[in-house]
Formats: structure tokens, C-alpha cells, sequence
């Protein structure tokens, strides 16, 4: 879900709707706003995404200089009006909106049941907000105690904000798992789930820290612990301007982003990669590259897009570097009991930082002593300050749901730090260490000619492959999680089946599946196993499955066994994926397209997802 608030001396409600509309890749089940009116909280909401609100609310006196928004991904109830937030305690004196999930609230929910309370909706936010408003009214205390003493028994994630009757320019706000961004500005504040809402403002941000609560009016933001103790704000400079999110004049961010790849990729070595020193810097890392050289192993924990990065980094790391490494789901690990040893490297990988899984499942491994690296693109974000050391990806903002940029980036960080490490080691020789390096850094032009060469090809193949019912997807090697991404993603924007496979696997179970209308995506690119995969196709063309393969420039071998092609330049296999991708982003971008689909905001899912 994403969040906003304002109270200064402008009207609260655009400033709300446009913050929203910038934090909807985190959800767009429904939204809604409350507006402060003096003596009284006004509530507006609706199914669907903002724009549905904004017609809802069309000709209503919006007035107001302090409000508050959310933009909702549903955990507790379905998508309806009634769920949208904000929701109201029994008395209509409280509105809330909640990101995150109250674990306890069924019991809670009962206690109240119990004390005479009645709920319109069926989410644990109504459940929070009345809990709130009851230890008020038993302890006739402010607000402000009220939801201390309610977040003390309260288990879960969240981040609240809370607007009270009667106190027209406040807003109460606080965390625990899921962001919170306040912005500060002259006799004003904002609030957001990121930064975005406010950065047409303000560039001077405070994150606010779990266990935190914030007591925000126009002129002051007093910031305490849950113990009531006040705690200095830490006031941050932002380094980001408002057109890195903003489309640009393409037709979606999806698009944009897969588009920004050269920049990106360039960015995320920029300064690092110092092709006449022969080095590596990575000053984030630098405090504990022993440690890491040194360890026996490293356990990669991410999720979605970023677990698939994860696996690749597997095959680099252990080619390169001979150290030991696992890939776990972070939903898997955290609840696995995993066996971690002090000195184990845990590598979390996470576009933005939030994802609630891969942080908790690193505060656990921290707690057993292990070491916390940390690949994220949101600056500042829980991730990376949980860890202990790190590198940041340069993806800059991703808007578009689907991962694009935020992947080769991340493909682009694993790759420096493998090299440093192996350099470090002695597991590569001088000479692998710079045609790698020379290769890494040719990256952003090779993606650059797919982005100049091979479009109308690709969207050639969308149009002609947009009906399929289901897709396959099978690589080897570095291009096996090249195929499971691809897959993602065509699920992800078309809604089509699609699963990924390694190619040889392919004949334990998957292969019952083709006939003349399954279309099977090759990621067959020149590498050490190519004249296997070529075997493979020939198997999947034995059975009359449509062949779409991803070649490397020139290859007519591929070409020649494929019913239809897109080609990459060539690249070192360790390298390729970071190219390989790219034609497949584009192929489910344009078969969305193709569909009549919202590509940069599909169904069901959400960019980051605060909930476990
Ligand atoms: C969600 C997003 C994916 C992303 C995954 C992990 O499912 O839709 O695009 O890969 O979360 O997110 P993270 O921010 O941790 O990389």
C-alpha cells in the first residue's frame, strides 16, 4: 500500500491525489482520503485506482490544509468501498489509513466485539483505529498515549497515520516494517510511503526508524520512542529530481525504464569499475571485503525479480570467486530455521528495500551473527540500513510494477562484486578479470543495439504470439534464470501462463505440454552450452512447437531452427544475461501492449510489498 499526508498552508487535497498517484505502483486495489475540517475528519473512497476517486469526489468541497491518503493493495478483505481506507473509529472521531498487517487482530477484533464496538469493514485497520479510540476513552488520555499503549500490544507490521477531531492541523504517525518518509518545509510537512509525493517540494526528508511515532503539525515535527522519549530528527538531503519520475514521453514507465538500461547499467558501474587501474571500487564494501573473501559460504535471500538476479549471481559468484552459495526465497528462509553461522555472508538483494520477507529474514541472520551485504536501489531504504555493508544499485526510481532496470542493475552490482572478491582471492586470473571487465563495461552499448535494431522485430512477435494460452521458457547456465524472468514477466503484464525451465529439464514433465500451439522462448545465446541447446530445440521442434529463440548476432544455426528470432550481440556467458534479458522484457512489454493491458500497473500486484 502506499501512503501520503500534508498539513501546511496548502490545499491538502491535491497535493494528497497527486502523492497517491505516484505511489500507486504500490497498490490500486482502491483509495481514499480524510480531510481535516476543524471539528470534524471527512472520509472519501473508492474502489479501483485514484482516478476512480478523483471522479468520485468530483464537486465536493474538498477544502482543506491538512489531509491524509492511501493508495491500497488488499491483505484483510477484498477490494470494496467499505475496505478502502481511511476507516473511522465507532465515534467518527479517528481516521486512519494503515499499511502493513496486525497479525493480532482477531483477537483484538473480539475484545471489542465483546466491549459493544461494530465494524463496516473487514479489515485489521478498522480493527487498530477502534483499539485506539477504546484506550483513549478507558484511560481518558491524548491520542498520542493512546496509540503508544495500542502499538505496545499490537503485533505485526505497519506504518499509520492518524487524523483526530478537533485538532485540525495535526497528524500522528508511526512505524514499525513498513517506510515512512517525512518531508520538511517552510511551516509545512509531508508524508509518504517514498519520497516521491513530496520531491516537487522539498528535498530535506527524515526516515523515520521503527518503534518511531511523529507528532506533525505545520510548524513543528516532534518525533518520539515508543517509550515517550523524544528523539532528534535526522534531516537528509535528497539526491533525486522530480523528472526521474516522470514518463518522459513514452507511453508507459515500463517502456521508459527498459529504455534507461544503457544509463542505468553505465551508472551502476560509473566510478567503480576503473578499467586502467585494473580495480574494483566498492567503498561499501570495502570495510568487510575480507570477511567476505574469507567466508564459507553466502547465502543469497531475495524475492521475485530480485531472486531471480540472485540465482545468476550464484553461477558468477561460484565460477569466479569458489565460494559456496545458496539462493533462498526469503519467505522460505525466515520461517526455515535455517542453519546460519557467525561469518556467513547473507546477500539481500531487493530493488526497494521494503520487501517485508527479505528484511525480516535478515534481522533474524543478523541476530546468529552473520554478516548483512545489500544490493538495493532505494537509498536509504530498511534494507540498506540494516545492512552492514553494501553496494547500492543506480536504477534510479522504477514506477513500472514489472522490475526492468532495477534487474540489469542489480546484474551489474553482483557482477563488481564478484570481481572484486575474486581479485581479492586469487580466483581469477589477470587476464579473465580484465576481458570480464573490459566486457562489463561494453554492456550498456550491446543493449543499446537491441534497443536500436530489434524492436519492430519484437513487436512483430508479439502480435503474432499475443493469443497463446501458455508460453515456455528454457535457457542453461547463466540463461536459465534469464528464462524464468522472461516468464515472470510475461506472466506478470499479459497474464498468459508461462513458466520457465532449464532446457534440459525441460523432457522430465514440461515437454507433454507441446504441440503446434505452444510457443517455446529459447534463451540460446553463444555460449559454453550451445550446441546442447540447439539439441533441445531440435526436441521441442520434433514435436511441432513454435520455436522464438533469443540468438547471439550471426548465429544461423539458431536462426535457422527458429520460427521466429531476436538477436543480441555477443558477450562472455558470465555477462550475456545482462543482455539476454532485455529482448524479453520487451517481448512481454509489447505483447501487453498488444492485449489492450495496463502494462505499468497489472493486476493484483504491487511494486513493493510490505506484507509478509
Ligand atoms: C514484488 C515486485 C517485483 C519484485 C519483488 C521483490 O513482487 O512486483 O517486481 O521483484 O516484489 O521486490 P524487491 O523490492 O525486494 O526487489
Amino acid at each position: 500500500c502506499g501512503i501520503v499526508g500534508y498539513t501546511g498552508y496548502r490545499q491538502a487535497y491535491g497535493i494528497v491525489i497527486d502523492g497517491l498517484k505516484k505511489l500507486e505502483y504500490r497498490g490500486y486495489d482502491s483509495a481514499g482520503v480524510a480531510l481535516h475540517k476543524g471539528e470534524h475528519v471527512d472520509v472519501y473512497k473508492k474502489t479501483g485506482k485514484v482516478v476512480n476517486l478523483e471522479e468520485f469526489v468530483y464537486g465536493q468541497d474538498l477544502q482543506s490544509t491538512t489531509g491524509i491518503g492511501h493508495t491500497r493493495w488488499a491483505t484483510h478483505g477484498e477490494p470494496s468501498d467499505r475496505n478502502a481506507h481511511p476507516h473511522y473509529s465507532n465515534s467518527g472521531r479517528i481516521a486512519m489509513i494503515h499499511n502493513g498487517i496486525i497479525e493480532n487482530y482477531a483477537s483484538l477484533k473480539s475484545e471489542l466485539i465483546n466491549k459493544g464496538y461494530h465494524f463496516k469493514s473487514d479489515t485489521d485497520t478498522e480493527v487498530l483505529v477502534n483499539f485506539i479510540e477504546e484506550i483513549q476513552l478507558q484511560n481518558e488520555c491524548p491520542l498520542e498515549e493512546a496509540i503508544r499503549i495500542a502499538l505496545k500490544r499490537v503485533v505485526g507490521a505497519y506504518v499509520i497515520l492518524v487524523l483526530e477531531a478537533g485538532h485540525p492541523d495535526r497528524i500522528i504517525a508511526a512505524r514499525k516494517g513498513s517506510p515512512l518518509v517525512i518531508g520538511i518545509g517552510k511551516n509545512e510537512h509531508f508524508l509518504g510511503s517514498d519520497a516521491s509525493p513530496m520531491l516537487a517540494y522539498t528535498k530535506e526528508v527524515v526516515y523515520i526508524n521503527d518503534y518511531e511515532l511523529a507528532i506533525i503539525t505545520p510548524g513543528e515535527l516532534i518525533l518520539k520512542n515508543l517509550g515517550n522519549e523524544r528523539i532528534t530528527p535526522y534531516i537528509q538531503k535528497l539526491d533525486l529530481e522530480l523528472s526521474a519520475i516522470e514518463k518522459g514521453g513514452y507511453d508507459h514507465f515500463m517502456l521508459k525504464e527498459i529504455f534507461e538500461q544503457p544509463d542505468t547499467i553505465y551508472d551502476s558501474m560509473r566510478g567503480r569499475l576503473d578499467l586502467q587501474a585494473k580495480q574494483i571500487i566498492l567503498s561499501g564494501i570495502e570495510k568487510y571485503a575480507n570477511e567476505i573473501s574469507n567466508t564459507n559460504r553466502i547465502v543469497i535471500v531475495a524475492c521475485g525479480t530480485s531472486w531471480h538476479a540472485g540465482l545468476i549471481a550464484e553461477y558468477v559468484i561460484e565460477e569466479l570467486c569458489r565460494i559456496n552459495v545458496e539462493v533462498e526465497y526469503a519467505s522460505e528462509f525466515r520461517y526455515r530455521n535455517p542453519v546460519i553461522h557467525p561469518g556467513d555472508v547473507i546477500l539481500a538483494i531487493s530493488q526497494s528495500g521494503e520487501t517485508a520477507d527479505t528484511l525480516v529474514a535478515l534481522e533474524n541472520a543478523k541476530k546468529q551473527g552473520a554478516i548483512i551485504l545489500g544490493v538495493v536501489n532505494v537509498v536509504g531504504s530498511s534494507i540498506a540500513r540494516l545492512s552492514d555493508a553494501g553496494a547500492y544499485t543506480h536504477a534510479g526510481p522504477e514506477i513500472g510494477v514489472a522490475s526492468t532496470k532495477a534487474f540489469t542493475a542489480q546484474l551489474t552490482v553482483l557482477n563488481l562484486i564478484a570481481l572484486k572478491i575474486a581479485a581479492l582471492k586469487g580466483t581469477i586470473s589477470d587476464e579473465r578479470f580484465l576481458k570480464l571487465s573490459e566486457e562489463l563495461h561494453d554492456v550498456p552499448g550491446k543493449v543499446q543495439w537491441i534497443l536500436d535494431t530489434q524492436i519492430e522485430k519484437i513487436q512483430q512477435i508479439a502480435k503474432k504470439y499475443k493469443d497463446a494460452r501458455d508460453f515456455l521458457f528454457l535457457g542453461r547456465g547463466y540463461n536459465f534464470p534469464v528464462a524464468l524472468e522472461g516468464a515472470l514477466k510475461l506472466k506478470e503484464i499479459s497474464y498468459i501462463h508461462a513458466e520457465g525451465y532449464p532446457a534440459a529439464e525441460m523432457k522430465h514433465g514440461p515437454i507433454a505440454l507441446v504441440d503446434e500451439n505452444l510457443p517455446v522462448v529459447f534463451v540460446a545465446t553463444k555460449d559454453a552450452y550451445h550446441e546442447k541447446i540447439v539439441s533441445n530445440i531440435q526436441e521441442i521442434k520434433a514435436r511441432k512447437g513454435k520455436i522464438i529463440s533469443v540468438v547471439t548476432r550471426g548465429d544461423a544455426v539458431s536462426e535457422n531452427l527458429s520460427d521466429d528470432f531476436m538477436e543480441i550481440p555477443e558477450a562472455d556467458e558470465v555477462i550475456a544475461p545482462l543482455i539476454s534479458v532485455v529482448p524479453l522484457q520487451l517481448l512481454s512489454y509489447y505483447i501487453g501492449v498488444e492485449l489492450g493491458l495496463d502494462v505499468d500497473k497489472p493486476r493484483n500486484l504491487a511494486k513493493s510489498v510490505t506484507v509478509e
